[in-house]
């Protein structure tokens, strides 16, 4: 097995002195796209954002590894440098900052290096092209006024331009009409590098179509309550997710795990 790009043990965060995070184990695998999937408030962006660094989000036990890095105590500035990228759910507008400068201005501080403006004009062209972002939209202010589609997009341009080795995408589907789904799903594809990883959070098994998932995780209750293959996201399409977490009787088969095996080891080592 290789090393994991990111390795997440026994992480607990709280929120407002809440915990909602109860001890999650996961390891994203170099050139493996994980889905984690769960109902609504289950804890899945407060996961993406405890990743990320967010100061709002505690972790109180556990450790985040980055490529073999302790980065659980690291500012968010230090843990996108050092190659993470969190594509919001709701990503943020900054008006009087147009999207090219904000993106430039977010390359030198990620790859700490200054590229000539005409160079990095030049990428961003492409790379927007590829994502059928038209070019007047990069004169425009970051997300002032962008449709839900155009702000998911630009997420996905923006890892595009940074490159990270781990990718988060918190719900960078919902909200696309299906032709920006494929070339959000495109573009994803672009970012899965063998030194990639990128943890998909989604709702829908849509999305899964055009990125098949390596492995399908079930959050609920701020618990990992079972784990699988891209098979488990059909099963949870059809089903729903009520079959999951409950009794041990109740919960389907293939991805049943018990939680004593959960304590003792993480998920992706009981797969392995
Ligand atoms: N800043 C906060 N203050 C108070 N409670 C919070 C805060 N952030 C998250 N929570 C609570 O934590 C729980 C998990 O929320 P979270 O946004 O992580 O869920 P989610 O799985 O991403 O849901 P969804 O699928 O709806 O996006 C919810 O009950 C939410 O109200
Ligand atoms: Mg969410």
């Amino acid at each position: 097995m290789k090393k994991p790009l990111l390795q997440i043990t026994n992480l607990h965060v709280q929120v407002e002195d809440k915990e909602i995070i109860k001890g999650i184990s996961l390891d994203l695998q170099p050139g493996r796209i994980t889905a984690l999937m769960g109902p609504n408030g289950s804890g899945k962006s407060t996961l993406s954002y405890a990743l990320s660094g967010h100061p709002r989000y505690k972790i109180t036990q556990g450790s985040i590894l980055l490529d073999g890095e302790d980065i659980t105590d690291l500012g968010p500035d230090i843990r996108s440098q050092k190659g993470l990228f969190l594509s919001f759910q709701y990503p943020q507008s900054i008006p009087g900052v147009s999207l090219s400068n904000f993106l430039r201005a977010a390359y030198n501080a990620v790859k700490k290096e200054e590229i000539r403006v005409f160079d990095f004009q030049k990428m961003l062209r492409e790379k927007a092209e590829q994502l059928d972002v038209p070019a007047d939209f990069l004169k425009r202010f970051v997300n002032e006024g962008f449709s839900g589609g155009e702000k998911k997009k630009v997420e996905i341009l923006q890892a595009l331009v940074l490159e990270p080795k781990v990718i988060i995408m918190d719900e960078t589907d919902s909200g696309l009409d299906v032709d920006a789904l494929k070339l959000v799903a495109e573009g994803a594809r672009k970012l899965l590098t063998p030194n990639s990883a990128i943890l998909l959070i989604t709702h829908y098994s849509h999305i899964l179509n055009y990125l098949s998932p390596d492995v399908v995780t079930v959050l609920k209750k701020g618990e990992i309550v079972a784990t699988g293959g891209a098979e488990l996201a059909q099963e949870i399409e059809a089903k729903g997710f009520d079959g999951f977490g409950g009794m041990e009787q109740d919960k389907p088969k293939s991805s049943l795990i018990s939680s004593k095996e959960k304590k003792k080891k993480s998920l992706l080592q009981v797969l392995d």
